[in-house]
């Protein structure tokens, strides 16, 4: 291995990442196995998670990904995950806290808006909170708990968004011919839970710092993924180099913050987003 590249070495570690059927899991899968670690891959979607077994397999030894359903949202299946994973000799040294639910902003004609913050129902606040965010705390707890345990240390990644440092831009929602208060928004529950995982993230970067566990925030802008055109061209207008990310695009900074290459960052919200929250 070229020496410049040493530190971004994960072999022999393995990387659990929640979420991990969606658009961007694969794509931290992918990183991880690439810089050599041997991935577990969670989610609720059992066959999304095979499929993404199977496209990951292409082009990596099969024998380095591991496919568990579990929720996020239940104590007892993480930790019967992690029991399970204990028995075969599996330790996690790294934990990718990506699962969320992310509804999509749309509006139906004539009917309440009920993404708005006025009639925004509270079983939607509770069931995204769980997920995106007492997700995150319940696994940090059990995986984290056992890197800080036996000495070895290891790195929690929680995968914020721009919109924990920004607010939503709800003119980017707007549909023509319905009233104002009839516009679709992007849910305050989207905003609550990326600022909350970075107030997670800097309390696990403190609290078991003495053990060897580093915590981060990786904040990614909006990526690609067949949108409506007038909705990214609108987007496009707001960062500054012009386009939405390539799904790929967030693979380098996996394998840099999951890995030694930063054994001194911790606590840091790391935003990439072409620029968007700094105009
Ligand atoms: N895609 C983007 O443009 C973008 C931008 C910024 C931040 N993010 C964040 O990146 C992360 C991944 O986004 P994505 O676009 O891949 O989302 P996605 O909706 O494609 O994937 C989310 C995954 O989480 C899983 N999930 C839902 N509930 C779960 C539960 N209870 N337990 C376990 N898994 C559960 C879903 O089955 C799904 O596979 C999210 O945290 C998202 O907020 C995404």
């Amino acid at each position: 291995m070229n020496k410049a590249f040493e530190k971004f070495d994960l072999t022999g570690k393995t990387a659990l990442i929640t979420g991990a059927a969606g658009l961007l899991g694969v794509e931290h899968a992918a990183a991880l196995l690439e810089s050599g670690a041997t991935v577990v891959l969670t989610d609720i979607d059992d066959s999304n998670l095979a499929a993404t077994r199977a496209s990951l397999s292409l082009n990596a030894d099969p024998e380095r990904i591991v496919v568990q359903l579990m929720d996020v949202s239940r104590l007892d299946t993480i930790q019967a995950v992690a029991k399970k994973l204990a028995n075969t000799g599996r330790r996690i040294d790294v934990l990718v806290n990506n699962a969320a639910i992310d509804p999509k902003v749309q509006a139906d004609l004539g009917v309440l808006e009920t993404s708005r913050l006025e009639y925004f129902p509270l079983d939607q606040w509770e069931s995204q909170l769980v997920v995106g965010l007492t997700g995150a705390f319940l696994c940090s707890q059990v995986f984290g708990t056992a890197m800080a345990r036996d000495g070895v240390g290891g790195v929690i990644l929680n995968i914020a968004s721009d919109l924990s440092v920004v607010a939503p831009d709800q003119r980017l929602y707007r549909k023509k011919g319905l009233a104002c208060d009839m516009q679709p928004v992007k849910p305050v529950t989207y905003s609550v839970i990326k600022a909350g995982l970075v107030g997670l993230t800097r309390y696990l970067a403190t609290y078991w710092a003495d053990s060897g566990v580093r915590a981060n925030a990786l904040s990614p802008g909006g990526v690609f993924n067949g949108q409506g055109e007038a909705f990214v061209q609108r987007l496009n207008s707001l960062i500054p180099l012009g386009r939405m990310a390539k799904r790929d695009e967030y693979r380098a900074a996996l394998q840099f913050l999951c890995s030694d290459a930063s054994s001194y960052l911790n606590g840091q919200n790391i935003v990439i987003d072409g620029g968007r929250s700094v105009w």
